[in-house]
């Protein structure tokens, strides 16, 4: 009876509360309906009800205020959705915070579950800057550092600056990403991931209980199987493993970028920036690139190197475990030893550079010992199989052992597996590095010559930085163009009007000029309808930027691949840039006053003009020979894997027909719509170099033909095209 009357008294409170409510908090016993919404102080976050499409679920959640497209980044009722739009959020006195369907009265979710709690001293909710909806006591004991209960201890598919990824081993909170089942519903889906903790932590993404990727292991500057998470000029990140908490955390450096991590309902875990001039969010970065990045590709003691064909090897000192699945390209057995350890002191270490670290969980690690104490503590274990430094950044430091007993006991989860070959993240590095030593060199030499201009100063103009800065809005994220292997591209406008593309060089590099050195002075010694041309250079500071003509319609990439029908380019067109690329390839290789070899030809790098004419970009690697020289070897491979002939990738030797491989591969990509890096054929497991060849030998090369060509296309055109890819593509150069 008590209970009737006191819910009587609540109604008639509840009745007076105005409808619309923007302030930021909830207090006690305070009624939040579909109509209303909180927002947080500064307008970036707002809670309240949402429907997506034209689906009749409602759900409570959190997204941005300012952004046009709504993006929730957080839902309460993922799995228990309301049916119509008389939802109520309640915070109560115990400090829980309850959604009920007003109409049939019952409770679809609470924050806690409410049994054990007792009233609390003046709870109250607030939505704060962050994205973070806290319970905390008003002056109570109780307060927002410490609050009684917060949403980011409930992620769903979003990570937040700030928000941390991973465990609180004092709490036993365990936040990690669970995926929405599908772009309309926000219930659990299949996927979710997050920190392990058994053995080395390490990140993990899972499909139901299957490990489908390792982002692998942290060693004190990245996660070793996530070569492209870099140091930039958005946000930093960190890694913190101690005895109280373990856990991944990325803060913004600057405040006006917008930008989430998120694990896709289809699997993939990908950094999303919002750029304000498109209202759309644009794909930063993603943590699986290809084949190799699948979990155990090669199985225990197979390594994976996406260059080679098969792409499965066994590392030194180890044989297929069988020898007739591996033959066709079924390498999930993995390796084994091809003489059997026993133990023998005299027995050493193989060392491996450049793969990914193995699985860790069955690992064992002390985040204080040296290498050496590390190599001495294996070698007097038998079953220790392998041991590498925990943490690089600085000297050095910590030390990781794997143990085979734990391979053999749960050998298709444990131990060394899947490790991958990451030699690009190490070369662009080294480039990197390469570029900064040479502007520091440059600008010396300017201020020691003063007006006086060497051969490589060049006919360039030298543009101003301030002129720059105006030009790119101070290289706002708005005028991004795209990343290179060499650092950021901007949009410009200079004061006359002139569009422009800055490519801003990174500034963290460190040793010679080659790189830069050969772009400038290849680039502007050559006049070509199919070369981009370029305006002009800037070196001021630690700035070395490169000033080229700007291409309207962007790269060839984003005409060819995965869009909408109406967004690609037709035959004729295919044709006509076919026949570009094949001009300014020859005007490089036989018609220049320098024989200039490229290097790294690829989609990406054909930009187009408005008239869609194309034209050859990114010098960045070229060489150029004397004359007469007609092949060389370097021990630097430069390039794009999928692109690179075969014995360029393999020995380092490189002439104009390393050139003509890519080429054909660039063919074979605008006929086929499909990328060469990608593709693998169902049966047979070619990639598309491969599967061109099988069907041209069965005479059915038409059927390599993109679909959305349809009618467009000229049968004697794509044969000869795809003729000729062949040609260029043969295993002998
Ligand atoms: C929400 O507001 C709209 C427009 O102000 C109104 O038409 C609608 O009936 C309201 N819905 C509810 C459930 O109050
Ligand atoms: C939503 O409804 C509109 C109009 O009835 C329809 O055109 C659209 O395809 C629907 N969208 C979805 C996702 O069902
Ligand atoms: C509440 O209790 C149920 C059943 O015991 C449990 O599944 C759920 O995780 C609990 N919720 C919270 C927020 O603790
Ligand atoms: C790695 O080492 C650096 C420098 O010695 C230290 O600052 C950092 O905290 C270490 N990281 C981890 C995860 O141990
Ligand atoms: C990241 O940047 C923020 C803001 O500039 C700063 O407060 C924080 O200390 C930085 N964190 C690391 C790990 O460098
Ligand atoms: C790690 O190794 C150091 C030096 O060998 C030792 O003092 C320390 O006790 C070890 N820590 C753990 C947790 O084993
Ligand atoms: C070797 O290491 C394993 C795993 O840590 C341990 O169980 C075993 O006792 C060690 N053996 C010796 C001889 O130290």
């Amino acid at each position: 009876m008590t209970k009737t009357k006191l819910f009587f008294s609540f109604v008639v409170i509840f009745a007076s509360i105005p409808r619309t409510h923007t302030a930021d908090t909830v207090s006690a016993n305070q009624i939040i309906r579909y109509n209303e919404t909180i927002i947080s102080p500064l307008e970036t976050f707002e809670l309240g009800f949402f429907n997506l499409g034209n689906s009749t679920n409602y759900y409570v959640g959190i997204w941005y205020k300012k952004i046009s497209t709504r993006t929730v980044v957080w839902v309460a009722n993922r799995n228990t959705p309301l049916t119509s739009t008389s939802g109520e959020l309640t915070l109560t006195c115990q400090g829980i915070l309850i959604l009920r369907d007003a109409t049939r009265g019952n409770v679809l979710w609470s924050s806690e579950n409410s049994s054990t709690t007792s009233v609390r001293n003046n709870p109250i909710g607030q939505l704060l800057d962050t994205g973070n909806f806290i319970i905390y006591e008003e002056g109570g004991g109780i307060n927002k550092e410490d609050p009684i209960w917060q949403s980011f201890n409930f992620m769903t598919d979003t990570l937040l600056p700030g928000m941390k990824l991973g465990r609180n081993l004092v709490t036993g909170i365990d936040r990690h990403f669970t995926s929405w089942k599908s772009p309309d519903d926000p219930a659990f889906g299949e996927f979710s991931y997050g920190i392990e903790t058994r053995g080395y932590p390490q990140l993990i993404l899972l499909e139901d209980q299957d490990i489908k990727f390792r982002a692998g292991p942290w060693n004190g500057l990245r996660f070793t199987g996530v070569s492209n998470l870099k140091p930039n000029r958005f946000y930093n990140f960190t890694f913190v493993v101690n005895h109280k908490e373990i856990y991944y955390q990325y803060n913004l450096i600057d405040t006006s970028v917008i930008t989430r991590l998120v694990l896709q309902p289809n699997g993939r875990v990908e950094r999303l920036v919002w750029v304000d001039s498109k209202q759309e969010w644009k794909l930063y970065l993603a943590r699986q690139n290809d084949l190799c990045d699948q979990y155990a590709m090669c199985g225990p003691f197979g390594s994976c190197d996406i260059v080679k064909s098969p792409v499965c090897e066994c590392l030194k000192g180890f044989e297929p475990k069988s020898p007739d699945q591996w033959k066709i390209t079924d390498c999930s057995q993995g390796c084994r030893h091809t003489i059997p350890l026993d133990c023998n002191p005299r027995e050493g270490f193989n060392k491996y550079s450049n793969l990914k670290l193995p699985d860790t969980r069955g690992s064992w690690y002390n985040q204080t010992m040296t290498l050496l104490e590390c190599e001495q503590m294996c070698k007097r274990n038998c079953s220790c199989t392998a041991y590498t430094t925990l943490n690089i950044s600085g000297t050095g430091s910590g030390c990781l052992l794997w143990f085979a007993s734990e391979l053999d006991s749960k050998r298709s989860s444990a131990g060394i597996r899947g490790q991958v070959i990451v030699p690009i993240a190490v070369v662009v590095l080294v480039l990197l590095v390469a570029i900064c030593l040479f502007c520091h060199f440059k600008r010396k030499k300017q201020q020691q010559q003063g007006t006086q201009s060497s051969d490589e100063d060049l006919e360039l103009p030298l543009i101003g930085l301030s002129t720059i800065l105006k030009a790119t809005k101070s290289f706002s994220i708005n005028n991004k163009l795209g990343e290179g292997g060499f650092g950021p591209v901007y949009k410009g406008v200079l004061e006359n009007g002139k569009e422009i593309a800055v490519k801003r060089l990174a500034k963290t590099s460190t040793q010679g000029l080659h790189e830069f050195k050969n772009e400038v002075i290849s680039i502007s010694r050559l006049q070509h309808r199919n070369l981009v041309k370029l305006l002009g250079c800037c070196v001021e500071g630690a700035e070395v930027m490169l000033i080229y003509e700007y291409m309207p319609n962007k790269g060839l990439d984003s005409f060819i691949f995965d869009k909408t029908p109406m967004e690609l380019v037709d035959w004729p067109a295919r044709y006509n840039i076919i026949i570009g690329i094949a001009r300014g390839l020859l005007y490089l290789h036989q018609d220049s006053r320098l024989r200039i070899i490229h290097r790294d030809l690829k989609v990406s790098n054909i930009l187009l003009d408005k008239d869609m004419n194309p034209k050859i970009s990114d010098f960045g690697t070229a060489r150029a020979f004397g004359g007469t020289q007609t092949e060389a070897k370097t021990n630097k491979v430069v390039g794009t894997y999928g692109y690179l002939a075969p014995e360029y990738a393999g020995n380092g030797i490189f002439s104009i027909q390393s050139d003509v491989y890519s080429f054909g591969v660039v063919v074979l990509e605008i006929v086929s719509g499909l990328k060469n890096r990608e593709f693998v054929h169902k049966e047979h497991c070619n990639n598309l170099t491969g599967h061109a060849w099988v069907l041209h030998n069965e005479d059915r090369s038409l059927e390599l033909v993109a679909k959305c060509l349809g009618e467009s296309s000229n049968v004697s055109q794509v044969l000869r095209s795809i003729h000729v890819a062949l040609l260029c593509v043969q295993r002998h150069p």
